[in-house]
């Protein structure tokens, strides 16, 4: 048998390079803090930007809050202050002394600006320096996530894209906005994504910080999660408890790591992840045609989701009546197409790595593992995620552990931890098997 390897993200969790930052420094509680520096655009999302600070200062984070003086129309100075406890400026003549246009940018673990306009991203591809925020931003070394919110029409201006393109190239994170309604009645893709999602971004990039960086840019993936529903009439449904909570964390840690996400979501009730696409569908038939769709092209493919395997042969157009005699209906099922094997049998991307996953119970004919090893070898994909199921089920949980399954036999293993830390684990298997071909 071979060996289990062992992950590294599942050994260290958030705390190494934290602890990292005070070493040797007498004990400043506020040194131990991660560092935030949380730049504010001139941008109505910009009402947003208080509730993400206030998740970052009530999770320990130390955050200095550096607006534009278009920021400062939209919201004041004062609110800034008293929300992060700090002095507040736009500008590189307070505190003079200080020099706080280098210390700033130098000091920090991370550096996000929500929202950023046109005229943000602009400056910060051209290198321009004329306000503390684009200081800062020259100055900075640690991780730089831009969240831009703005019009649809400014955000595909060529410009913008030109822009977007050599700041990704340079390494900056800079997060897809969200889809739906802008400033006045129109609606598009530009709306600043919701502050809790871009605050687990946010933590994911600080968390990783110093290991794998942003190594999925210029990495198209799919992500399937959630179960899907097989309706009899328009009001019943065959369905399942999948809570879809490890699909949308690997969204996340790849959309972290730098990249470009299609997230199929069957019947979820989650927020859209940060930076992320998301398609929504019921059926397991939508759900295949979404995911074969998004697929072409895609670097990796993974499926979390729990598509329901088999579908009544026929669906009631009208709400199915209770029979005066007692009798229940007999419900005719067919079975739903495999859409793994489906994928792993048509690549449409040479290198293509297709993941499925697996929750097994093991049996009188072999062990989970066994059994892990022939579903593999029939569904033909790269790997498999298996949960060991045998001692209840982790619908909703959100911890998870698993064993991740490899074509050649061999397996890591993932220790009981996050849904988070066993999505960074799947995205260290795919990188890997991108690097081996
Ligand atoms: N899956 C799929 N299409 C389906 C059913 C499942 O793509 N119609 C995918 C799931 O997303 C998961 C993997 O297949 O990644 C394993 O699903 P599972 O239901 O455990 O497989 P089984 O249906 O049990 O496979 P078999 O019946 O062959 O054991």
């Amino acid at each position: 048998m071979t060996e289990p390897r062992t992950t590294a993200e599942a050994a260290s969790p958030t705390g190494e390079r934290l602890s990292a930052i005070s070493e040797g420094a007498p004990h400043d509680v506020a040194a131990d803090r991660p560092r935030v520096v949380l730049g504010v655009g001139g941008g109505i999302a910009a009402y947003k930007a208080c509730e993400l600070l206030r998740r970052f200062t009530e999770s320990g984070h130390d955050v200095t809050v550096v607006p534009t003086a278009s920021a400062l129309q939209f919201v004041g100075a004062p609110t800034w202050s008293a929300l992060s406890g700090k002095p507040v400026s736009d500008q590189v003549w307070d505190r003079v002394h200080e020099v706080p246009h280098v210390r700033i940018g130098q000091q920090a673990d991370l550096v996000v600006v929500a929202p950023t306009t046109a005229d943000l991203l602009a400056k910060a591809a051209h290198g321009l320096a004329d306000d503390l925020l684009t200081n800062t931003l020259l100055t900075a070394r640690c991780p730089v996530v831009l969240v831009p919110a703005m019009h649809t029409e400014m955000w595909e201006h060529p410009a913008t894209r030109a822009n977007v393109a050599t700041l990704r190239e340079r390494g900056v994170l800079v997060v897809e906005p969200a889809e739906g309604r802008l400033t006045g009645a129109d609606t598009g893709k530009g709306r600043l994504p919701e502050p809790a999602e871009v605050f687990a971004f946010c933590r994911e990039v600080l968390e990783r910080d110093g290991e794998t960086g942003r190594d999925l840019e210029g990495r198209r993936v799919v992500v399937s999660a959630g179960g899907t529903r097989e309706y009899l009439d328009p009001v019943r449904f065959l369905g399942n408890r999948s809570s879809g909570l490890q699909g949308y964390a690997l969204a996340r840690a790849a959309a972290s790591r730098g990249a470009k996400v299609t997230l199929v979501a069957a019947n979820t009730a989650l927020a859209d992840p940060a930076g992320v696409d998301v398609v929504p569908v019921e059926t397991t038939a939508e759900l295949r045609e979404a995911v074969l769709t998004a697929a072409a092209g895609a670097d990796a493919v993974v499926m979390a989701a729990a598509p329901a395997d088999f579908r009544p042969l026929a669906r009631s157009d009208a709400k199915i009546k209770k029979a005066e005699d007692g009798s229940a209906p007999a419900i005719e099922l067919e079975q739903n197409p495999d859409i793994l094997r489906e994928l792993a049998a048509e690549r449409s991307v040479a290198g293509q790595v297709v993941v499925g996953f697996a929750a097994e119970t093991g049996d009188a004919t072999g062990s989970v593992l066994d059994l892990a090893r022939a579903k593999l070898a029939r569904k033909g994909c790269d790997l498999l995620v298996v949960n060991d199921v045998s001692g209840g089920a982790v619908f909703g949980s959100p911890d998870n552990e698993a064993v991740i399954l490899e074509a050649d036999g061999s397996y890591v293993e993932v220790p009981h931890g996050s849904k988070g830390a066993l999505a960074h684990a799947i995205w260290d298997c795919v990188t890997a098997r991108w690097a081996a071909v």
